[in-house]
């Protein structure tokens, strides 16, 4: 296990539409497993591996959905790991949300960015089987933010309004 560089703009990297993941073995496993180390080291709630500087379609995403976060009698969510190699947004809701996102890979800022905010991947898992994730809120976000940086798309493209963070400004990075 090791823990990678990750890139950061201008690299040219993370503007290569990246090629779908064919071979599912010893090389490619720890590739998986150290990207998860590299998103938990960050910490980031999602990485891509273009931003590890390897021009493949695979992300990794570790989020606690937090649907009841206004709940406080709720015990906060646990974690879950996301592996999602060569996905595809299939379903898209009409409605769109706007949200803060910053990301590993574009240093001190952030950004308001519209996504929509229901939406189901298909995807491969590690090991190459089919798997069909629904997704909504901050997690469809999520997706949409890797699914984008596979795409060689930057969240800085999907909007003007970016700004540096305040100390106090805390925004998960993906
Ligand atoms: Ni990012």
């Amino acid at each position: 296990m090791a823990i990678l560089d990750i890139v950061k703009v201008p690299d040219t990297v993370l503007r290569r539409k990246a090629r779908k993941v064919t071979d599912f073995g010893k090389d490619f496993q720890l590739l998986v497993s150290n990207m998860i180390d590299t998103m938990r080291d960050a910490p980031g709630v999602g990485l891509a591996a273009p931003q590890v500087a390897v021009s493949e379609r695979l992300v990794v995403v570790e989020y606690a959905d937090d649907e009841d976060e206004e709940n406080e009698e709720t015990p906060p969510a646990a974690k879950k790991l996301y592996v999602l190699v060569n996905p595809e947004i299939v379903v898209k809701s009409d409605e769109m949300v706007l949200g803060i996102e910053g990301c590993l890979s574009v240093p001190d800022l952030v950004g308001e960015v519209d996504r929509h905010e229901r939406i189901t991947v298909k995807a491969l898992n590690r090991h190459g089987q089919p798997i069909k994730i629904k997704a909504e809120g901050w997690l469809a976000r999520i997706f949409q933010h890797e699914i984008d940086h596979i795409e060689g798309i930057l969240y800085t493209d999907r909007t003007d309004k970016v700004w540096k963070p305040r100390d106090d400004e805390e925004i998960p990075l993906d």
